[in-house]
């Protein structure tokens, strides 16, 4: 049965920071942050937009009444969920106006969860093929001003509808995983901010990705050749090209620049929006499909999923003719182009802002929630409100 990626679409805010001015406030290189760590633009969440609200706004601009009422299921992936017990997926559910038939559960495991939805969202569709399964990516990556981490931050989330008989990208059944118990990276439930082992981080990541991937080779016989590109997990962009340089150590050159080639169109966007954990590698692949050059019907492409803490998995699937018919380029470049950029001092305020500890209720107020269609205005009585316009 063919099932796989039938639409697919990203929401970022619509304020972000520029890397070289971060860079020249830090009293760093510029060249650290463009280069070494390969990122431009960092997207910023505001206040009045959480990992719901980011989820809704890249939900509701794929979905269309078809989808809504054959998704039977809302897989929303994420590390920065808002509620201890309700799943964000509920209120994405509500805000996109799916029917109310379909189920609604949130996934968490750092930055594989919309990964384990997808893996979720096929079984499902194979036992009910004429089921949609609505899988989100979430996040707001927050390591805090001044520290290490810093320009490794992001907001934004993926959305995607799986389906049989997708138009974009069917998905193989033959994929491998890896579970370890380590601490990379963590955000304990008391603290906003994640902590993170960094150096140890981008260690695990490629002991992770080696595993799966010569696991990968050895179940299915396939081997680097049998790909036309691949697309990672993407933290920072330079992770990513230190993956291809992982993957390909021992292989020809030629196979090295190919892939070289087409990781520059995979990470378009991710350079413009930074670290969206769950969303990033979901991000890479629309930047690759988007940006990239036309591929051919059947052309396969690798997917390497890590999530800290950690689960690893690679997996692959073909391209489908026309692919590039269902996409929103343009829309999705006008949102990067028309945000505001926020200096350095408004930035550092609003990654500090949080909804009050204790509780108690908050309106909150600004200019920047014209923007997106779905925004939180406040909490009341311990709970959420949140506004469609
Ligand atoms: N010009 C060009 N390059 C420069 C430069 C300059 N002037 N100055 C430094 N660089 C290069 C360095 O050589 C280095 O390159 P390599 O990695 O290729 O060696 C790169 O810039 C970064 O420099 P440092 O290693 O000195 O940077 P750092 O100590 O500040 O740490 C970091 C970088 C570890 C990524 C840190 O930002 C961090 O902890 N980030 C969060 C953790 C993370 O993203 N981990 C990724 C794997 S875990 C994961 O994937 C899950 C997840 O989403 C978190």
């Amino acid at each position: 049965m063919d099932i796989g990626i039938d639409k697919i679409g990203f929401y970022s805010p619509n304020v972000y920071v520029d890397m070289e001015k971060l860079a020249e406030a830090r009293d760093v290189e510029p060249a650290k942050y463009t280069i070494g760590i390969g990122q431009e633009r960092m997207a910023i969440a505001p206040l009045h937009q959480d990992s719901v609200s980011l989820a809704a706004n890249a939900a509701l601009s794929i979905l269309d009444e078809d989808d809504k009422e054959k998704i039977d299921f809302v897989l929303f992936g994420s590390e920065s969920g808002v509620d201890h017990s309700k799943s964000g997926a509920v209120w994405v559910h509500q805000l996109t106006g799916i029917n109310k038939e379909a189920r609604s559960v949130e996934l968490k495991q750092a930055c594989y969860g919309a990964t384990a939805g997808i893996k979720m969202a096929m079984g499902h569709i194979a036992l009910n093929p004429e089921s949609k399964v609505l899988v989100l990516g979430t996040d707001i990556a927050k390591y805090g001003v001044k520290t290490g981490g810093e320009p490794t931050q992001g907001a934004g989330a993926v959305a995607m509808v799986l389906s049989s008989n997708p138009r974009l990208l069917s998905l193989d059944n033959d994929s491998a995983a890896l579970t370890k118990d380590i601490s990379d990276f963590w955000r304990p439930l008391y603290s906003d901010y994640a902590f993170v082992d960094g150096k140890f981080s981008n260690q695990a990541y490629l002991d992770f990705l080696n595993d799966v991937w010569v696991n990968y080779q050895e179940k299915t016989g396939r081997t680097l050749k049998d790909f036309e590109a691949m697309t990672f997990h993407v933290p920072y962009t330079k992770m990513g090209k230190k993956a291809i340089l992982a993957m390909t150590e021992n292989e020809e050159e030629s196979e090295r620049d190919r892939l070289m080639e087409y990781y520059q169109s995979s990470i378009y966007y991710n350079k413009q929006v930074g670290n969206i954990y769950t969303g990033s590698l979901y991000l890479s692949l629309l930047s690759l499909l988007e940006q990239g050059p036309e591929l051919e019907a059947g052309s396969r492409i690798g997917l390497f999923s890590y999530g800290s803490g950690a689960v690893g998995e690679f997996f692959s699937g073909t391209l489908k003719a026309d692919y590039k018919n269902y996409l929103s380029k343009d829309k999705h470049e006008s949102l990067l182009n028309e945000r505001r950029e926020l200096s350095i001092s408004e930035y550092e305020e609003m990654l500090q802002q949080s909804l009050p500890k204790d509780g108690a209720d908050i309106e909150i107020e600004s200019e920047d929630m014209k923007e997106g269609t779905v925004y939180l205005t406040g909490v009341k009585e311990h709970i959420r409100q949140y506004v469609k316009k």
